[in-house]
């Protein structure tokens, strides 16, 4: 979703806010813009890609050393080159650059039309920069106290940046709803809608809360207020990121380097958490909760998109290890029901970004009703971490490549733990086995490296059937939410059609659309239920569906039935779904690179989904 950066100080500008946006590139957008102060306020922005706009701006003079650049991702209006931000005021002494949406801008801009404004662009952030002026040059007031009473007129989520031609040496922004960061320099300051752009300059930051208005000079001053005007003192917070962890490092995607991170990330979600020796799961932010947890009536998973797919494995992991009642629901389905929350159920919402518009909606509904909220995010400062009760970071590192890799298995990883512990609190798994399975969890990250050495035989798969116009993914138990997984990945980056199903439900309909031209990548490492799976398997081949199939080593039934097999190490089955994630992603990846698809940046898509 956009993007946004600015920076103040004495440094030129352009090169910065240029940079920056392409650090957000992989948040997902569909035009791109710049504004700078130098005397005058000039804006160029045009549709396409950050490149797009270095190239339309070749020969324009981009000297000034306040600015701000946006990447859109068009909610209100067609992406073209005049909805593109940053927007300028009526008298144009002013530009915005917004994230988020202005719900009541139409009657505001109709209000405003009657009384003569004339607006450019279909957008609803143009009105709300045309609503600061009206308000500043109505009620003869400065730009800080306009941009408070504007923000208070208006309803939906926003994080803007201003800059004002009368104040050449300033920054206004503002958060709600929308993330925003500050970068604190030598007299200089950088602002940005996560931290990707800002670490290279500095480490000290200040995560924005909702509702303040931050004001940044070049002269090194910082302003914090709320929009009803209490003054809030910065609280400044060290980044852990370290700027290797944003670049390729050799890969030529993101998305494949962050395949092949897995053994470390994993690993890092389990650091510090897992002691084999003592036989001990510790998860700091979860220590006050562990009570609540183990006498839990019922445990809600909120979540979107993959991290929905890790929270129907969680519900696997719970119901078995902790023996407690899981419901998974989409965040934006479960926040506009009414849905019956008591203060007996634990919440876990999970989410990479920690800033999807739907799953902190559905937090604040729950905490309304009283549950206990915990999180499991992968970026450290975001929202989502800040208004939870208590959770646990993925520690997975940035995850820049838009369709989720990494994140998905360390997200598995903290529902394991999560599980395992408090299975263990309330006695629902034997010591003995409690023990194997922390053994085994151990070995987890050496036998994800050993899934990854099979890359060269799914690339040949690949090969196979980069040409096909649907797939289906089907497994059971442990692995339905994997065949959901491998179907979104192969949907996201290579636009072929993809299903994935309970196995068994198969019969229920998709089975009618096998035939000899229909992949069908099938989950087949599960220990229990395995002879029905085989049944299924012989199904689809009666059928002349082509069958892949995911095996445990060692297995010889399956691998005479399929087509093409790819084996795994085996595992206990609760963990089976980390291992059998990863062959997907790899067919995925192959395949859409072999189709030559943008798999970093697919059409459509955003990194993370700010808007509802
Ligand atoms: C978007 C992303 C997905 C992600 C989903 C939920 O759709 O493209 O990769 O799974 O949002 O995001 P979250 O950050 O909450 O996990």
């Amino acid at each position: 979703m956009c993007g946004i950066v600015g920076y103040v100080g004495k440094r030129e500008a352009y090169p910065i806010l240029i940079k920056g946006l392409h650090r957000l590139e992989y948040r997902g957008y569909d035009s791109a813009g710049v504004a700078l102060l130098n005397g005058d306020l000039k804006t160029f922005k045009c549709v396409g890609k950050v490149s797009d706009l270095e190239t339309f701006a070749k020969d324009m003079d981009k000297t000034g050393s306040v600015g701000i650049g946006h990447t859109r991702w068009a909610t209100h209006g067609e992406p073209n080159n005049v909805n593109a931000h940053p927007h300028y005021s009526e008298s144009k002494n002013l530009a915005i650059i917004h994230n988020g949406i202005i719900e009541n801008y139409a009657p505001l801009k109709e209000e405003m039309k009657s009384r003569g404004h004339v607006f450019l662009s279909d957008t609803d952030t143009e009105v709300l920069i045309h609503l600061i002026e009206d308000i500043q040059e109505n009620e003869k007031i400065d730009l800080e106290e306009a941009v408070r009473e504007a923000l208070q007129e208006v309803h939906g989520a926003y994080a803007i940046v201003i800059v004002s031609k009368h104040h050449p040496n300033q920054l206004i922004c503002a958060r709600k709803g929308s993330p925003l960061v500050i970068g604190i320099g030598e007299k200089e300051f950088f602002i940005a809608s996560d931290a990707t752009p800002i670490v290279e300059y500095t480490k000290n930051v200040i995560y924005l809360d909702d509702e303040e208005i931050a004001v940044v000079k070049g002269t090194g001053e910082l302003s914090i207020k709320t929009i009803k005007n209490q003054v809030k003192t910065p609280y400044i917070q060290k980044l852990e990121m370290q700027l290797e962890m944003l670049e390729k490092g050799g890969y030529d995607h993101f998305m494949l380097k962050e395949i092949y991170e897995q053994p470390r990330s994993i690993k890092d979600t389990m650091r510090g958490r897992l002691h084999v020796d003592k036989g001990l799961i510790k998860l700091g932010g979860l220590v006050d909760y562990e009570n609540k947890l183990t006498h839990a009536e019922r445990i809600i998973i909120v979540a979107c998109g993959t991290s929905w797919h890790a929270g129907l494995v969680g519900e696997y992991l719970f119901e078995e290890l902790a023996r407690i009642p899981v419901e998974v629901e989409y965040a934006s389905e479960f926040r506009y029901r009414n849905p019956v929350i008591s203060e007996k159920d634990v919440v876990i919402a999970i989410s990479q970004s920690g800033e999807t518009a739907d799953t902190l909606a559905a937090i604040e509904m729950a905490k309304s009703k009283g549950a206990t909220i915990l999180g499991i995010c992968n970026v450290i400062g975001s929202s989502i971490p800040r208004t939870t009760h208590g959770g646990s970071y993925t520690h997975a590192g940035p995850e820049i490549g838009v369709a989720s890799t990494k994140a998905f298995t360390s997200q598995v990883m903290v529902l394991t733990l999560m599980a395992l512990l408090t299975g263990h609190n309330k006695g629902t798994i034997t010591e003995s086995r409690y023990h194997q399975l922390l053994n085994e969890l151990e070995l987890i990250p050496e036998k994800v490296k050993k899934v990854l050495t099979s890359d060269e035989q799914i690339k040949a798969i690949a090969a196979e059937f980069k040409d096909a116009h649907n797939f289906l993914y089907l497994g059971r138990g442990y692995n339905f939410p994997v065949a959901l997984e491998g179907a979104l990945k192969l949907k996201e980056i290579s636009y072929i059609h993809a299903e994935g199903y309970p196995a068994a439900e198969m019969k229920h309909g998709p089975i009618a659309l096998i035939d000899e031209s229909m992949p069908v990548v099938f989950l087949c490492n599960n220990q229990s239920a395995y002879e029905k799976i085989v049944s299924n398997v012989q199904e689809v081949k009666a059928r002349k569906g082509r069958v892949i199939g995911i095996v445990e080593e060692g297995d010889e039934i399956i691998q005479k039935l399929s087509e093409f097999t790819i084996s795994l190490p085996r595992t206990e089955e609760p963990f089976s779904p980390i291992l059998a994630s990863i062959p997907l992603q790899l067919l995925a990846y192959h395949i859409a690179v072999m189709r030559g698809c943008n798999v970093d940046q697919p059409r459509n898509l955003a990194k993370s989904v700010t808007v509802e």
